[in-house]
């Protein structure tokens, strides 16, 4: 990362949409053999949203980048990059970030879909902050967007339990004076690939009577392992992408995680001495929603005036892949 290449790229927007159903703990006992209380003390969800039966991830992905293009006052035609983050695009192909641009009338923007899972939205950043360095284009919009309620098998209290439906999306642009993007860390371990996954429906194991039947269509998890792997990775590349800049984590003054668990967010505030106040939480209202959940943390930090200006803020997450990643920005 290069310091002084990167301060001139910064936030501009912001926005985020959630399905209105909302599915409580208590709904969920009646589907599978669970209980609030084991919901609310092992993960800190309390509800989350449940996109409606006609809603695709690029319906929930225009409406928030239209509140973020409405809260930068972009006009449409002015954005020259979409990257779109989903575990569950509308296709295979045509990629969901094509039907969004199409939605939201980016005519001038060059479309792509990435695949980070939990992580995609501060790959997504990576990636989008990287090009417009090496480019002309001007303005980025990244925006995750996922529907785990057609993903998650709801006869699996390991892993219904945990996700919800919603969509993030964030506008950057170049020579802004503050909110800049000011230093990265990323990584990547293919050797825990199984560790969650959708096992079928891919050139792996296409699908059949037999993969359905399996219910292998569906997320399968081994949540102990994701656990100590959060735990490690977030902080880590937190510390690392600070120390890049010459920073600590005595400069962070709110540091936004990916929204999995309250258990990983009190273990990571713990490892980085940082008091809960300094911690972004609303999980309790959204579960896990992926790539969405940091966008829609940051929107909720922005409208709560959780930030002010000259703030360190960082934004970390973990992920299916395994993916991991960590952006400080000075707002
Ligand atoms: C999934 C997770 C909440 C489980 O918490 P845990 O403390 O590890 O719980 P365990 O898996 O050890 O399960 C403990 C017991 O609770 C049970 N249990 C699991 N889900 C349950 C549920 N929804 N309701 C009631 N009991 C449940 C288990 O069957 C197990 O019972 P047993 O001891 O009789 O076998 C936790 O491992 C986690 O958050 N992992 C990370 C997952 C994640 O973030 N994934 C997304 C990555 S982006």
């Amino acid at each position: 990362m290069n310091k002084k290449n990167s301060n001139n790229i910064g936030i501009v927007g912001t926005g985020f949409y959630v399905p209105k159903k909302i599915l409580t703990n208590f709904d969920l006992e009646k589907i599978v053999d669970t209980t609030d209380e084991w919901i609310r003390t092992r993960t800190g969800i309390e509800e989350r949203r449940i996109a409606d039966d006609k809603e695709a991830a690029s319906d929930l992905a225009a409406k928030a980048g239209a509140k973020a293009l409405e809260n930068a006052n972009i006009n449409p035609k002015d954005i020259d990059l979409l990257i779109l983050a989903t575990h569950f695009p509308d296709h295979y192909f045509p990629s969901t970030a094509c039907i969004t641009q199409h939605k939201l009338g980016l005519e001038n923007a060059v479309c792509f879909d990435l695949s980070a899972a939990c992580s995609g939205s501060i790959y997504s950043l990576f990636v989008a902050e990287s090009l417009m360095k090496n480019s002309n284009y001007d303005t980025a919009m990244i925006i995750g967007t996922e529907i785990f309620s057609r993903t998650v098998d709801w006869k699996d209290r390991n892993t219904c339990v945990l996700f919800g439906d919603g969509a993030g999306a964030i506008i950057i642009k170049k020579g802004l004076k503050g909110k800049n993007i000011i230093s990265f860390d990323f990584g990547s371990d293919g050797t825990g690939a199984d560790l969650l996954k959708i096992p079928a429906g891919g050139s792996r194991l296409p699908t059949t009577n037999i993969t359905i039947e399996q219910r292998q269509h569906f997320i399968k998890m081994e949540g102990k392992k994701v656990y100590k792997f959060a735990n490690k990775m977030m902080v880590d590349s937190v510390i690392k992408a600070l120390d890049k800049v010459d920073l600590t984590r005595k400069d962070i003054d709110l540091l936004i995680p990916h929204q999995a668990n309250i258990r990983i967010l009190k273990a990571v505030a713990k490892k980085l001495h940082l008091p809960l106040e300094k911690i972004m939480i609303n999980l309790e209202k959204y579960g896990n929603t992926s790539a969405a959940s940091i966008p829609i943390a940051l929107d909720e930090a922005i409208t709560q005036g959780k930030i002010k200006k000259g703030d360190i803020v960082v934004l970390t997450a973990f992920g299916a892949g395994l993916t991991w990643g960590a952006i400080v920005i000075r707002w």
